[in-house]
């Protein structure tokens, strides 16, 4: 195995680096043939319970690109098979439950886990890969909101009207389930930094649909909380993450995060400087770009490093995950244009 590439861990910790460290949400996945030949064979859940289905697929993308930072394969509802909840990936829709939280008696029947009990094959296929990998491996979890919006809706939603039923008129409930993932997924994030993650990304993905008034009344404690938990177990930097949260970002700073992930819509120049380069920032560029010529993607991408020019705590991604036929070539020609991007 060859040194350990740190400079993802090092733009973290807003430390000096000699070149601008890039991955890409979902990098392991749909657009890629070898994932979809390991698809062919196995589910989705069948791949998330196996350490070595884990391990296989996590390293795809880091054979086939130049990357600073793996993430280790699974999902963000992976932990919800036991607490009870029963869900599926409907080809082309998504995750379906079928047996969604609507009341405080739903919220009382969520059973308790422990990581090392019942989410094993996530934490044995973290120590192969700390073995087989020269970057670090990001562990991940859902935050409290966004695992919450799939559980009370039963899937993907526009205008998660269950949800702020449930956030309005039964707040006891609400919070009661909130703490219970918040403390759930501060537990398996600090389970898999033990298990060899050199960072953890919390997805936020959908909190951007809440105003700022009702994300600080219902959300932000329970983020405070745990942060505050990951925090006193653990050293590892963490990243918080969500779309459409321009509006939410100094809060995002303030939960303790050490890495602000931006979403594709913001500008991730003025966001920095309206956080006062006080936490490393990730991102931005907007998945779909990847699908046009590749004159248009260095454009946007020379854009955007010029625009974080000489500043510490930069790390290259995209504003959301990689979508489902993205040309790999592109992928490949982005890795390499960052990594040898001029460093001022
Ligand atoms: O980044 C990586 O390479 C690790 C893998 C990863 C997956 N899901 C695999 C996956 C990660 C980090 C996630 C997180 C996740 N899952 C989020 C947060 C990130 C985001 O994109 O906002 C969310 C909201 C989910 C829930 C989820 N799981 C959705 C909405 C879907 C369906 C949409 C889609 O992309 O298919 C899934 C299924 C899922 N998770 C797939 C993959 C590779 C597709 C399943 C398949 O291959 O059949």
């Amino acid at each position: 195995m060859n040194a350990l590439n740190d400079t993802f861990l090092k733009a973290c910790r807003k430390e000096p680096v000699s070149h601008t460290p890039v991955w890409f949400m979902r990098q392991a996945g749909r657009y890629q043939k070898e994932y979809m030949a390991i698809k062919d064979k196995y589910s989705m859940i069948e791949i998330c319970h196996h350490p070595e289905l884990i391990t296989q697929v996590t390293l795809l993308p880091i054979k086939q690109f130049n990357l600073d930072a793996a993430i280790v394969f699974s999902d963000i509802l992976i932990p919800l098979g036991p607490m009870g909840i029963d869900f599926w990936y409907k080809g082309g829709v998504g995750p379906v439950i079928n047996n969604p939280i609507r009341n405080k008696t739903d919220v009382e029947k969520l059973k308790p886990i422990s990581a090392s009990e019942h989410l094993h094959f996530t934490g044995k296929a973290l120590q192969i890969l700390k073995k087989e990998l020269n970057v670090p491996c990001i562990g991940f979890a859902g935050a409290p909101f966004t695992l919450a919006s799939y559980m009370i809706e039963g899937g993907a939603s526009k205008s998660y009207i269950e949800l702020k039923k449930m956030m309005y008129n039964h707040t006891e409930a609400w919070n009661k389930l909130l703490n219970f993932l918040a403390e759930s997924m501060a537990e398996y994030l600090i389970f898999q930094a033990e298990c060899g993650a050199a960072a953890v990304q919390i997805f936020d993905s959908w909190v951007g649909v809440l105003s700022e008034d009702d994300y600080l009344d219902y959300v932000h404690p329970h983020m405070l909380n745990m942060i505050k938990k990951i925090k006193a177990k653990s050293s590892v930097p963490i990243i918080l993450f969500g779309t459409n949260t321009s509006h939410l970002l100094h809060h995002f700073k303030a939960t303790g995060a050490d890495v602000v992930g931006i979403d594709w819509k913001t500008n991730l120049a003025n966001a920095w400087k309206g956080l006062n380069y006080e936490v490393a920032v990730q991102g931005n560029l907007d998945p779909t770009l990847l699908f046009a010529d590749w004159k248009t993607i260095e454009k946007h991408a020379s854009k955007l490093l010029k625009s974080v020019e000489n500043k510490k705590g930069y790390i290259f991604n995209l504003g959301h995950g990689i979508l489902p036929g993205t040309p790999t070539e592109n992928v490949a020609k982005l890795a390499d244009f960052v990594r040898t991007y001029p460093y001022v």
